[in-house]
């Protein structure tokens, strides 16, 4: 990456064990990606990947997805930060008091460790989430006013940004502007498999509408080259940050 302002490669270690994690962190890490460790690591094999990531000094996000009442939140956030630690998630839905419980946390524990405290995220709407099923969780509105909604009290909050869809990131900073920061899923580099992502956007069109960060998980993990796979993903995104609309 050329600058700290560029966009940055967040890869998804969504594996079943815990040596094949080891290993896309062993090959990627001299790349300077940031490693996301979600629930299916964190629950599988959390406490060894998490030890293995500060031994490398690799940087991480650690997707949590925290959300309960602020107490137990804090103290969640109190457990995770730790150095390389650069991003942590939280539910908007657990509302403005639950979300600085978590940002106020760790920039405490971080000035505790003296190191650089983690930005806190918030995931508004899951993209899991039809619009028919807003109105049976009782969320008047369609999904994009939501979202606008959710990520106006996690910028109350003080959350460094939000966790969105490739397409929402326009409106997003137009609302909240470029500071606001967007981590964008559902990415896949032209000719690759979408799975389960129904809304994809190449990395270039996602950094093009802003991205700030993208996640990128089975187009790598599943590559037989990980590491020509990602060395791709990267050249794409430089060549969005220097030829792009930003
Ligand atoms: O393999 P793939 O590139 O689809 O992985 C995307 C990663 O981003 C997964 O870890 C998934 O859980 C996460 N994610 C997502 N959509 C969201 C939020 C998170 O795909 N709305």
């Amino acid at each position: 990456m050329s600058s700290s302002n560029a966009p940055r490669l967040i890869v998804a270690l969504d594996v079943e064990r815990l040596a094949d994690a080891v290993a896309l962190v062993d090959r990627l890490e001299p790349l300077g990606v940031i490693f996301k460790v979600g629930l299916e690591s964190l629950l599988g094999y959390g406490e060894a990947i998490r030890a293995r990531l500060q031994e490398t000094g690799a940087s991480s996000f650690i997707d949590a997805k925290l959300h309960d009442i602020p107490r137990t939140v804090a103290a969640a956030t109190r457990a995770i930060v730790a150095s390389g630690v650069r991003i942590v998630t939280v539910h908007a839905i657990g509302g403005n008091e639950m979300m600085q419980a978590a940002v106020e946390t760790a920039d405490e524990r971080a000035a505790e460790l003296g190191i650089d405290p983690p930005k806190i995220f918030a995931v508004t709407i899951l993209t899991s989430i039809a619009p028919e099923e807003l109105n049976e969780l009782g969320l008047r509105g369609g999904p994009g006013e939501n979202v606008m909604r959710l990520a106006a009290l996690a910028r109350d909050a003080r959350c460094a940004g939000v966790v969105c869809s490739p397409h929402e990131v326009r409106d997003l900073k137009r609302y909240f502007g470029a500071g606001f920061e967007a981590i964008c899923p559902g990415i896949r580099p032209l000719g690759s498999a979408h799975g389960d992502q129904k809304r994809v956007a190449t990395p270039r069109d996602a950094v093009e509408a802003g991205a700030d960060y993208i996640v990128v998980g089975r187009p790598i993990t599943e590559a037989p080259d990980p590491l020509a796979a990602a060395r791709a993903v990267l050249a794409e995104i430089e060549a969005a940050g220097v030829h792009g609309a930003l």
